[in-house]
C-alpha cells in the first residue's frame, strides 16, 4: 500500500486581473502523490500545469481547498513556516535551468547548502561529489555560460538533489534540450528516485517521458481528467469524469 506524501483537495486557483474576470486556472483538484514514487503531469498548453506545480512546490497559495505535505497542513503554516517548510522539503528543476551566472557549477550548489547553514568546506565536498555523480567533475569550476545546456540542466538537478528534500518538482527540464539531453536528464531523475528514494513530480509535453514514469496525471481545462499507469493497457486508465 502506497503511502501518501501530498495530499491535495478541492484545490481551485484563480488568478485575479484589474481588466478582466479572474481566471480560473484550477477548478477543483483532488490528487495524492505517493511517497518515493516518480509522477509525470501532462496537459494542454494553459490546462494548468504550472499552476498546479506552483501549489504543490508552496510557492503560491491555492484559493480555495486543502494541501496537506508530509502530514502538515499547509494553510495553518504562516510566511515563514511555509519558507521553511519549502526550503527543508523541496527542491526545484526548472526549464530555463535558473542557475546563477556568476557562480561557478560547484557554487551553484554549495551556495544553498551554506544557506542551509553547512559550512563553506563541507558545502563545497557535497558540492564535488553531486557533479561527480552527474558525470561533471570536471566541470566544477566552469561558469554556466561555459557549460552546454544539457551540463547547465545536470548542474541544476545537483542543486536539487545535493538538497536533502523529499520532493523534486520539475517544469518541464527538458524543454530546452535536445532528445538525447533530454533522456540524460530523465535518467538522472529516475536513477534518483530510485537510489536517494525522492519523490519526483515533473511536468513534461513528451509522451515518451509520461510512459517512463510511475503514473501519469493528466490536466485538462484545470482537473485532473486521467491517471495513467503507464505500464498497464489503455483499458486500465483511470478515467475521471469531468463534473
Ligand atoms: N500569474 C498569472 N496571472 C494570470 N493568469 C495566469 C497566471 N499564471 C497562469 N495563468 C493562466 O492560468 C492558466 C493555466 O496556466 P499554467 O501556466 O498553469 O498552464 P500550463 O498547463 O503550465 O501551460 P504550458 O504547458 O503552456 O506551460 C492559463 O490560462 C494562464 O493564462
Ligand atoms: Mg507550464
Amino acid at each position: 500500500m502506497s503511502e501518501t506524501l501530498i495530499n491535495i483537495r478541492g484545490v481551485t486557483k484563480k488568478y485575479a486581473s484589474s481588466d478582466v474576470a479572474p481566471v480560473a486556472a484550477l477548478n477543483g483538484v483532488d490528487l495524492e502523490i505517493y511517497r518515493g514514487e516518480f509522477v509525470v503531469i501532462t496537459g494542454a498548453s494553459g490546462s494548468g500545469k504550472s499552476t498546479l506545480l506552483n501549489l504543490l512546490g508552496l510557492l503560491d497559495d491555492p484559493t480555495s481547498g486543502e494541501i496537506q505535505f508530509n502530514g502538515q497542513n499547509i494553510h495553518t503554516l504562516n510566511e515563514m513556516e511555509k519558507n521553511r517548510f519549502r526550503l527543508e522539503t523541496i527542491s526545484f528543476v526548472f526549464q530555463f535551468f535558473n542557475l546563477i551566472d556568476n557562480y561557478t557549477a560547484a557554487e551553484n550548489i554549495s551556495f544553498q547548502l551554506e544557506l542551509q547553514g553547512m559550512d563553506h568546506q563541507e558545502a563545497r565536498k557535497k558540492a564535488i561529489e553531486t557533479l561527480r555523480y552527474l558525470q561533471l567533475e570536471g566541470k566544477a569550476d566552469l561558469y554556466p555560460q561555459n557549460l552546454s545546456g544539457g551540463e547547465q540542466q545536470r548542474v541544476a538537478i545537483g542543486r536539487a538533489l545535493a538538497k536533502d528534500s523529499l520532493v523534486i518538482i520539475a517544469d518541464e527540464p527538458t524543454a530546452h534540450l535536445d532528445s538525447r539531453n533530454a533522456q540524460i536528464v530523465m535518467d538522472i531523475l529516475r536513477h534518483i528516485n530510485t537510489t536517494f528514494k525522492r519523490t519526483i513530480i515533473l511536468v513534461t509535453h513528451e509522451p515518451n517521458q509520461a510512459e517512463q514514469a510511475d503514473r501519469q496525471i493528466i490536466i485538462h481545462d484545470g482537473r485532473v481528467s486521467a491517471i495513467k499507469v503507464p505500464d498497464t493497457k489503455e483499458s486500465q486508465t483511470i478515467q475521471i469524469s469531468l463534473k
